[in-house]
């Protein structure tokens, strides 16, 4: 008789002690290198613990710096140590309309409304009064938040906190969170002052922190042994030159951790991690892509797939096509931007007839652009 197909499948070697602390939502009990923007973030919040008012905060920073493990770490610590102060976090890639927003923020703060067959603006009334009844102070997180800005009805959300801070007369916190360098510059001069009295900024992390950072979570995810030596430094140094996301370095451990259970090896080796670093490029790419505003996405569908183009060539092909075409020094700004992020290559060639120009070429393949477009 043939054995049991699945008998075959009981691994030996168990690479994982708990796997857990490789999710990407995990929150870690400490926060390396993150020191002074914790600081920070106390300093603005400590006001809650004598009932006063908290300063709002705008948090930026690239992809995988600790901006939503860094606020969600501080958070929990504050409601550990006072029940003065409660934290909602929403993720405005989830939660993305501005009566779904104000719902979640009516029902934490004790209003029973169900969410379906009101108007935003009685759920925007039903806030206020809950906001009168409540025992804490309320910390409402907007995680992604430039995600509102892509649809106008979204973007009132901003105004309606502004009078929700005002009402509260304080009794109310806020924190935004974003990749983007500018969203307080996008928002309204009312908005902006009110909402974002102080800039948090996380820079990406060096080959070395990352390091660090995975060794540290390698402790608690990896039975001892299971990790070749130079695996840590290889998946490291790939998530620096993704740009130091620490995210990606996490996940790499993960998923060639994966790998080696599934060959049943003593130990994750180079070879497991090179095995998935082209999928978690391309899941890299695909979420650089998603984070992108309909401008830039709207530029680089004007860059050939496979050859450079001037800069000038660019700028004419996309302002003749474009319904809300920018200025050149706009423009200017987003090719910069599209380069840090990683999306174009943009060399700078000094030839006759043109002079100095930079040539503009796409750093992954053009058909990425269409898979993973918005609407
Ligand atoms: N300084 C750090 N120490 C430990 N883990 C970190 C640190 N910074 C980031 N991480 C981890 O890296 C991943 C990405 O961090 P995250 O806060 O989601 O980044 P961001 O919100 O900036 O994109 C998470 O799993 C997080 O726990
Ligand atoms: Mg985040």
């Amino acid at each position: 008789m043939p054995g049991n197909i699945f008998a075959k499948k009981v691994q030996v070697h168990e690479i994982f002690k708990d796997e857990r602390f490789l999710y990407p939502e995990f929150v870690p009990e400490r926060m390396p290198f993150r020191e002074p923007e914790v600081d920070s973030l106390v300093f603005s919040l400590h006001p809650v613990l004598q009932g006063k008012k908290p300063q709002n905060v705008f948090v930026c920073g690239k992809t995988g710096t600790g901006k939503t493990a860094t606020v969600k770490f501080v958070l929990n610590e504050l409601q550990q140590y006072s029940d003065r102060a409660k934290g909602l976090y929403i993720n405005c890639f989830q939660l993305n309309t501005r009566h779904s927003i104000l719902t979640q923020i009516s029902n934490f703060l004790g209003d029973a409304t169900p969410r379906r067959g009101i108007a935003t603006d009685e759920a925007f009334a039903k806030m206020l009064e809950a906001l009168k009844h409540t025992s804490f102070i309320p910390i409402v997180v907007l995680d992604e938040a430039d995600q509102l800005l892509h649809d106008k009805e979204a973007s009132k959300l901003f105004y309606d906190l502004l009078r929700v801070v005002e009402y509260g007369k304080g009794r109310f916190g806020l924190i935004f969170i974003s990749n983007l360098s500018n969203f307080v510059a996008l928002l309204d001069d009312r908005v902006k002052s009110s909402l974002s009295e102080q800039t948090i900024s996380f820079e990406s992390y060096s080959p070395s922190q990352l390091k660090e950072i995975l060794n540290q979570r390698a402790q608690y995810a990896f039975h001892s042994g299971a990790l070749g030596s130079e695996a840590i430094n290889i998946a490291a140094a790939h998530a620096a030159k993704l740009g130091g996301d620490a995210r990606i370095a996490i996940e790499c451990l993960f998923r060639a951790g994966r790998e080696a259970e599934k060959e049943n090896s003593e130990k994750l080796e180079i070879k497991h991690l090179q095995k998935i670093f082209s999928e978690v490029d391309s899941r890299a790419l695909q979420k650089a892509i998603s984070y992108l505003s309909i401008a830039e996405r709207e530029i680089l569908g004007f860059v050939p797939a496979t050859k450079a183009i001037a800069s000038g060539e660019l700028f004419k092909a996309y302002s003749k096509a474009s319904k809300k075409p920018l200025t050149q020094r706009r423009f200017r700004t987003l090719i910069s931007e599209l380069e840090k992020k990683q999306l174009i290559t943009a060399k700078t060639t000094v030839k006759p007839p043109r002079g100095r120009t930079r040539m503009i070429l796409l750093a992954f393949p053009k058909n990425k652009l269409e898979l993973t477009d918005k609407n």
